[in-house]
């Protein structure tokens, strides 16, 4: 029998049926209220009952714009957490189900006790290699599970994680690993992507170069298919150094507020910061919206599909959902690949429950016009997820409609690198579910809309998102050997008591949020980060170029894609040559994922008269406005004319 866990509301909304009202963890809307009555003690209740701690706080919350503390003097680990804490009652659960991109490979399953095993191992490995608490380790790995082993033996001895996506570029990992004066890299050989081989190791051969990484290492994926170089002394192969491990490593009594990760993102500037946060607070509110977004039960099996290269892979493809007990699915390669059928058989295959991806998935599935999906079993889906950025109409009702058959509540999580976890969505058991809204804010955290001048706007007044003290316990607590850009960053707009969100928004009377799109120079391409200034920076290194303006352009599947406009330098003529390796620079940089879908050659940018690029002009130009907006600051009004031209 199939179960409705939704209902039709009136005007296309829905709401949870009575079955998922009476299986969900919450479904009294009271939660918000009482919640909010005093939010620090909801928050500690919390911490109490989800999360083992080896010793309790002696404060909840500690402020001191624009820092704050919550759970001071408490004391905890992360790996016991996800782990050691399961064992009694779940020792032979699946914790992970791995699914290699090649079909004719075989996949692997990893109980609580064998994931536990390994961790424990290789937390040996890592502190034979001289890894210390507090230490920074990068992990630079593909969708394996050694990928999750490194996080948790990492968490175990209380060294720093910083994961770095493996799509990304060897200068990419450099630049990452230099900021945080890593001395150690967890690799691999290589791994499938689109049916190709991808040679890791060279890339971070070539990205350790200047920096401090003393120790490297790899993991074994393809073996005899790929033959990378070792060098002596400083590599060593993964599987030999498990071999000699002690089977346990005592994890490590760790403060609330010791550092778990670091985590980088995009910004406004040419470099990405180091988006630092803690044990106690992100594990609460990785825990606690996990449990309550997803609705995990004891047989969920839940399947994110954000690399761990993200914050989203960090908190529901690792810490939050392995903290519950429940079972994940990784799944190595490309979505649609080798069939674009390939996820509704990953879904069927494992019996997913839970599905959490992103709208430009959605969008690209969606392309298929439901054909594809009607080929496979999909019954066992319960709740669906979407994140990383607004998900429009269409995406939503098809994903709602053809993947959920609407029987599942489709939650629209909004949140961020720096919040760690979810902060505004609908909750399954309450709900409601409308497309295009993400919902309420979730229960013991408050945010607002306001205007440029700090006033509350009313109901559908568009303006700027923004959250409010106490902050939330998965917030982020600084940004890695950077103050004064956390200052600038979030806490210059509306002063240090009011976290500035970067996102514009407005809100129906009843609270709930409806996002607009990011309101810096920070675009959002498939979901993922990038910064203007990042990728004219990387375009800008290369000797034929003066200047470059990067802008977003609306993309069908991606949502928004980059485009450049390019200067050269006296002396160059635009080629097709040329064009190419502006595109290079981008890969190089930053990875494939920066590519610009367009390059342009000008003679001369919108500027103000101080010489600003005014980039919200080539937008509108980009995406064929007619109305350019306020052009009273504009010094060479004739430069629009020239675009408009190359543009058509
Ligand atoms: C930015 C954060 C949070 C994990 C993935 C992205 C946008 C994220 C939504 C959503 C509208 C969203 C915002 C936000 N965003 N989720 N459900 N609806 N916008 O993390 O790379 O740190 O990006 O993504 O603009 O600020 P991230």
């Amino acid at each position: 029998m199939v179960i409705k866990w939704v209902k039709k509301g009136r005007g296309g909304i829905y709401w949870p049926s009575k079955a998922m009202k009476k299986r969900a963890w919450v479904s009294d809307e009271k939660i918000y209220k009482e919640a909010n009555k005093n939010p620090i003690k909801f928050w500690e209740k919390l911490a109490k009952e989800g999360i083992t701690w080896f010793k309790k706080w002696k404060k909840a919350y500690v402020e001191k714009p624009p820092y704050f503390k919550w759970f001071v003097g408490g004391k905890l680990n992360a790996s016991f957490n996800c782990l050691d804490r399961h064992l009694e009652k779940r020792r032979n659960k699946v914790a992970i189900f791995w699914e290699p991109e090649p079909k004719e490979e075989r996949g692997r399953v990893l109980t609580y006790y064998e994931l536990y095993k390994q961790v424990n191992k290789f937390a040996n490995v890592l502190k034979k290699l001289g890894v210390k608490k507090g230490d920074v380790v990068g992990i630079y790995l593909p969708m394996i599970p050694e990928a999750i082993i490194s996080m948790l033996a990492c968490a175990r001895i209380g060294a720093i994680h910083t994961v770095v996506f493996s799509a990304f570029s060897s200068e990419a990992l450099k630049i990452r690993l230099q900021d945080t004066d890593a001395k150690f890299l967890i690799t691999a050989d290589g791994y499938y992507r689109r049916g190709k081989i991808i040679n890791l190791k060279e890339k971070a051969d070539e990205g350790i170069k200047e920096t401090k990484v003393e120790k490297v290492v790899v993991v074994r994926r393809l073996g005899e298919k790929l033959e990378v170089s070792m060098k002596e002394g400083r590599d060593y192969w993964w599987d030999e150094l498990m071999k000699k491990a002690k089977d346990y490593y005592k994890p490590a009594s760790m403060r609330s507020e010791d550092i778990l990760f670091i985590l980088f993102s995009s910004g406004t500037t040419g470099r990405p910061k180091g988006i630092i946060h803690d044990t106690g607070g992100y594990l609460v509110q990785a825990y606690w919206t996990a449990k309550w977004n997803f609705d995990l039960h004891e047989d969920d099996i839940m399947w994110c599909t954000a690399d761990l290269g993200w914050i989203t892979g960090h908190t529901y493809g690792c810490y939050g959902i392995l903290a519950n007990g429940a079972t994940l699915v990784m799944y190595e390669g490309a979505l649609d690949w080798p069939e674009p059928d390939r996820w509704c058989e990953i879904i069927d295959k494992y019996g997913v429950t839970v599905f959490y991806t992103a709208p430009t998935a959605i969008r690209m599935f969606a392309r298929y016009d439901g054909r594809l999906v009607k080929k496979h079993d999909l019954s066992s889906l319960r709740i669906l997820g979407s994140v990383g950025e607004v998900i429009n109409k269409e995406a939503w009702l098809w994903f709602f409609k053809e993947v959920g058959k609407g029987r599942c509540p489709l939650i629209d999580t909004w949140w961020q690198t720096e919040t760690g976890g979810t902060l505004i969505n609908a909750l399954p058991g309450i709900g409601p579910f409308v497309p295009c809204f993400a919902g309420r804010s979730f229960p013991g955290t408050r945010h607002e809309v306001l205007d440029e001048n700090g006033k509350v706007c009313k109901p559908y007044q568009e303006g700027n998102l923004v959250q409010l003290p106490p902050f939330a316990p998965g917030m982020l607590r600084g940004l890695y050997k950077n103050h004064e850009r956390y200052v600038k960053t979030y806490w210059s707009k509306y002063g240090k008591k009011i976290y500035f969100t970067s996102d514009g928004a407005w809100k129906d009377e009843k609270g709930n949020f409806r996002l607009t799109g990011r309101v810096d120079d920070v675009m959002k391409v498939a979901g993922h980060r990038i910064s203007t200034a990042e990728l004219e920076d990387a375009i800008t290194r290369h000797y034929a170029i003066a200047e470059c303006a990067i802008v977003p352009m609306p993309h069908e599947i991606k949502g928004e894609v980059p485009v450049a406009f390019v200067i050269l330098k006296p002396g160059f003529q635009p080629s097709e040559n040329l064009e190419r390796e502006v595109v290079k620079q981008a890969e190089k940089y930053i990875g494939p994922i920066a590519r610009p879908a367009k390059v342009f050659f000008v003679q001369d940018l919108p500027k103000t008269r101080s010489g600003k690029i005014m980039r919200r002009i080539l937008k509108k130009l980009v995406a064929r406005e007619k109305e350019l907006g306020d052009l009273s600051t504009l010094a060479n009004p004739e430069s629009i004319e020239k675009i408009r031209e190359i543009l058509s």
